[in-house]
């Protein structure tokens, strides 16, 4: 929750892929950020109190009459700007300068002349190796301005008016092939718009439980808690906050991850970490029951998404009114809603927008609708989260469903828990660096021909998934290390019964989806 004495910079977003980035890498730096589209007006930027702006790079040319664009009295406010790629060509084309279609597109890693005198890139050297993506450059640069970087297919790679506190820059400081490009905001954040760094995740814990507990007062809050990463770090904020006055409820569909129900109940449940209520409803039978004989993935999907709304407003209905709805939304849901930034109407989220009729509440409470997610991690740690909740990967709704393929049997559900959680144990012996985005095992629906010992087997092979990817909708096969691969597989088959055969999935997405169903 931002306070108003929070120090931040604004994103201005203009549909460049990189939006969330930007603010991530800023608030790395220690100064708290926020996107906003290129279409909130002037009055609203200005009721945000920047200390600094940085716009976007984005799809479009500046000098289309239908591209984006932005009041020009955001140059004279007195609140410096730097513009990034699309964002930089705007300023110039707007300040009097020149962007034309550049003679040679640049793409990619590229060094870079920098005049290392600029506030912008003090204490780099002066060549830089940084990333270019531009069929559009800026042939001159407008008046006033100074250029303080180019390239040989680039006259103006950056320049700067420092009276006026304006600064663009062509490449993409926060990408990570950009070389110092995270020194490169912090300078703009700092040397030039004068930031004093108080973005910490302990004084954000803090402050948000003082804020929640201002704001709840004596009032009743209830919290559906998955056990994925936000909705545990959600409840742990709470529970610090108001106690006893917090109802936490979690479901076991039996589709869970192997000891997940256990490590879950551990935390929040008798003898946790915290003392509010905390229900845990076993619903596997139900769940067993409803998907037997299904075998189409929608329909298992379907069935699991309503028995879920079924079995959380029987208990909401035991619960009664409460004055507060818990939701682990996080900051880059509530971009991707098309509430923050521009880039991404693409998907809506779940957690935001559609709320539950079912659940008799006044108000809903969303302590981290203002952090990333890695930020969530860390605030869960400085709340004492176990690192087996705080560093979980993503997990679907529809648990264990989706990665068993054709009818859900809970003899399935045994095995590919046991197998998925040999897998997860061989790939977290490597460096946290080197693990993949997600990872698990699925079970095909396939049986094969084995030996064992002297015995014929007739048994299931297992799929094995690594994926490397920042935003899920596309993703990149990981190349674990093979002799992770070799000891999980031998593991698989010599301790999982009915897996005779292990197989590795080397689709990207597209054309293949993370998921298996
Ligand atoms: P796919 O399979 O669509 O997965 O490539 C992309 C990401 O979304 C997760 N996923 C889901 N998450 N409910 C969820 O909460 C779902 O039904 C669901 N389906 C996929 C998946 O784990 C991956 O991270």
């Amino acid at each position: 929750m931002q306070t108003k004495e929070q120090e931040m910079i604004l994103v201005i977003d203009f549909g460049g892929q990189y939006n969330q980035l930007i603010a991530r890498r800023v608030r790395e730096c220690g100064v708290y950020c926020e996107i906003i589209s290129y279409r909130a007006s002037l009055d609203k930027i200005k009721a945000k109190n920047p200390k600094g702006i940085i716009f976007t790079g984005g799809p479009n040319s500046a000098y289309l009459e239908d591209s984006p664009t932005i009041d020009p009295e955001i140059y004279t406010w007195g609140v410096p700007v730097l513009g990034i790629c699309y964002g930089s060509q705007l300023m110039m084309h707007m300040l009097g300068g020149n962007v034309c279609i550049a003679p040679e597109r640049e793409y990619g890693k590229t060094v870079v002349d920098l005049d290392v005198t600029s506030p912008m890139f003090s204490g780099l050297s002066d060549k830089n190796v940084c990333w270019m993506s531009h069929n559009d450059y800026i042939e001159t640069a407008a008046p006033g301005f100074e250029i303080v970087a180019h390239t040989p297919n680039c006259p103006v790679a950056a320049a700067q008016d420092k009276a006026r506190g304006l600064y663009c820059v062509q490449f993409h400081p926060e990408v990570l092939h950009t070389d110092n490009g995270t020194k490169m905001l912090s300078n703009f954040v700092y040397n030039v718009c004068g930031c004093a760094g108080t973005w910490k995740m302990d004084s954000f814990v803090e402050e948000t439980v003082k804020a929640l507990k201002a704001k709840i007062g004596s009032g009743k809050v209830l919290c559906a808690l998955s056990g994925g990463v936000d909705s545990s770090v959600c409840a742990a904020m709470l529970a610090k906050a108001i106690g006893k006055q917090l109802t936490c409820v979690f479901v076991d569909h039996g589709l869970l991850r192997k000891n997940e129900r256990e490590e879950v109940c551990s935390v929040f449940g008798e003898g946790g970490q915290f003392d509010s209520n905390f229900i845990c409803v076993d619903a596997r039978e139900r769940f067993y029951g409803k998907l037997k004989g299904v075998s189409a993935p929608e329909g298992k999907r379907k069935i699991i998404g309503e028995e879920f709304i079924r079995v959380f407003e029987e208990e909401a209905k035991k619960i009664g009114a409460v004055d507060y709805l818990a939701q682990g939304t996080i900051y880059p849901d509530v971009v991707e809603s098309g509430l923050g930034g521009e880039s991404a109407t693409i998907k809506s989220h779940h957690n935001v927008g559609g709320l539950p009729d079912f659940v008799d509440f006044k108000e809903i409470v969303e302590p981290l609708r203002d952090l990333f997610k890695d930020e969530v991690r860390q605030a869960g740690r400085e709340l004492g989260l176990p690192e087996y909740l705080v560093a979980r990967q993503p997990f679907p709704g529809p648990g264990l469903a989706i990665r068993i393929i054709g009818e859900v049997t809970p003899e399935k559900v045994a095995i590919v828990q046991d197998a998925d959680a040999i897998y997860r144990e061989e790939v977290d012996k490597l460096p946290a660096a080197e693990r993949p985005s997600q990872y698990f095992a699925a079970l095909t629906n396939m049986r094969s021909v084995g030996v064992m010992g002297d015995e014929r087997t007739y048994d299931y092979a297992i799929a094995l998934r690594a994926v490397t990817t920042t935003d899920f909708m596309t993703a990149e096969v990981t190349m674990l290390p093979p002799a992770t691969i070799t000891t999980a597989a031998n593991r698989i088959v010599n301790e999982v019964k009915h897996i005779n055969r292990v197989l590795f999935d080397y689709t990207t997405k597209p054309p293949a989806t993370i998921e298996f169903e």
